[in-house]
């Protein structure tokens, strides 16, 4: 098995899964304001050593990825952040795309950027600590979207951005979201999901990049989440599952989710429900932001005296999302104390 094979097959061990850490700037300014916490780096910083430092979060998180600015930072006795997490046994990982733009001439669509110059940029981060990488294109759905051209060009820089990683000898997370906005139904996001997927691993096939070494990071298949009538976690399993064994090669070794706005319940019995009808050619996981962080977040409100609190809720969603991984989740859970 050649060393990325065996990276992406750790990532997705049983009973474990991926905590996204990875907002933007921008994007971690808004989880910040939803609690009323100014974004300075020693606010993110602060709240991210919170996280990586939660004592037992290793037996439910095999990874995280980091963002730019924080795989260069460090806990307050001075470790690097990758170092902290190796420390721990959690492989590091690092955000690598620009973001979404406005895609030319295609209203309303965007294209990922961020080739120029990846490989120098690739070779510093594993420098770094980096051992797997991610890049997110988005496609949303309407009457004629997401369009061919949009599905196209973004599985090109899919997979030329694979292509580069596993050159430098990290592991692509390769992440086509579909995007759950909208009155849109289940029927609408399996096509778009379907089309998305299908284009990816064509792109990726004819780029050379070797499946085995890869991760896709996934949407689920939802109705829209203004739909005027929502899809059951029974009817998201079945739809879901029904996309993936169309269109995800059995190479691939694991499908890690991203929760996309939904709540970190549903995000949770989604998993269970996907992983109750298992076995699967692939290890289906959690690569959660949100879904993982919102309740640390609200417990926290930036104060240094909530950290213990905030890290049982972080610790509490991992647990819950590890027993997702083998089916063994229940609502009843919910309720359930954690160790303090
Ligand atoms: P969410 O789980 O919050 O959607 O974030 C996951 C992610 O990394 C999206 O790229």
């Amino acid at each position: 098995m050649s060393d990325l094979e065996a990276t992406a097959r750790a990532l997705v061990a049983e009973g474990k899964g991926i905590l996204a850490a990875d907002e933007s700037t921008g994007t971690i300014k808004k989880r910040f304001d939803s609690i009323g916490v100014e974004s300075t780096e020693e606010n993110r910083r602060a709240y991210r050593e919170l996280l990586f430092t939660t004592e037992g979060a290793e037996e439910f998180i095999s990874g995280v990825i980091l963002y730019d600015e924080t795989i260069r930072q460090s806990s307050a006795d001075g470790t690097p952040f990758p170092k902290l997490l190796d420390s721990k046994g959690i492989i590091p990982g690092i955000k690598v795309d620009l973001g979404a733009k406005p895609l030319a001439l295609a209203d309303g669509e965007t294209i990922t950027e961020g080739l120029d110059g990846l490989r120098e940029r690739l070779a510093e981060y594993r420098g770094l600590g980096a051992r797997f990488a991610k890049w997110r294109a988005t496609y949303s759905i309407a009457d004629d979207r997401p369009s061919e051209y949009c599905v196209w060009t973004n599985a090109h820089a899919l997979a030329r951005y694979a292509a580069l990683c596993q050159e430098a000898g990290l592991v692509p997370i390769v992440e086509p979201e579909v995007l759950m906005d909208g009155e849109h139904t289940i029927e609408q996001s399996a096509k778009a999901t379907g089309r998305a997927l299908q284009a990816v691993y064509v792109e990726l096939h004819d780029q050379r990049v070797d499946y085995r070494g890869t991760l896709l990071k996934a949407n689920m298949v939802l109705s829209g989440y203004d739909a005027p009538k929502r899809a059951s976690v029974e009817e998201v399993a079945e739809a879901s599952l029904e996309v993936y064994y169309r269109h995800v090669p059995a190479a691939v070794p694991g499908i890690v989710f991203l929760s996309g706005g939904q709540s970190d319940e549903d995000a949770t019995a989604h998993l269970n429900a996907m992983n109750k009808r298992g076995p699967h050619p692939w290890q289906l996981s959690f690569s959660y932001g949100r879904a993982l962080q919102a309740p640390a977040l609200k417990a926290w409100g930036g104060k240094p005296e909530n950290v213990r609190a905030a890290q049982q809720a972080y610790y509490r969603r991992a647990k819950l999302n590890g027993a997702a991984r083998t089916g063994m989740y229940a609502p009843e859970m919910e309720r359930e104390a954690v160790p303090a």
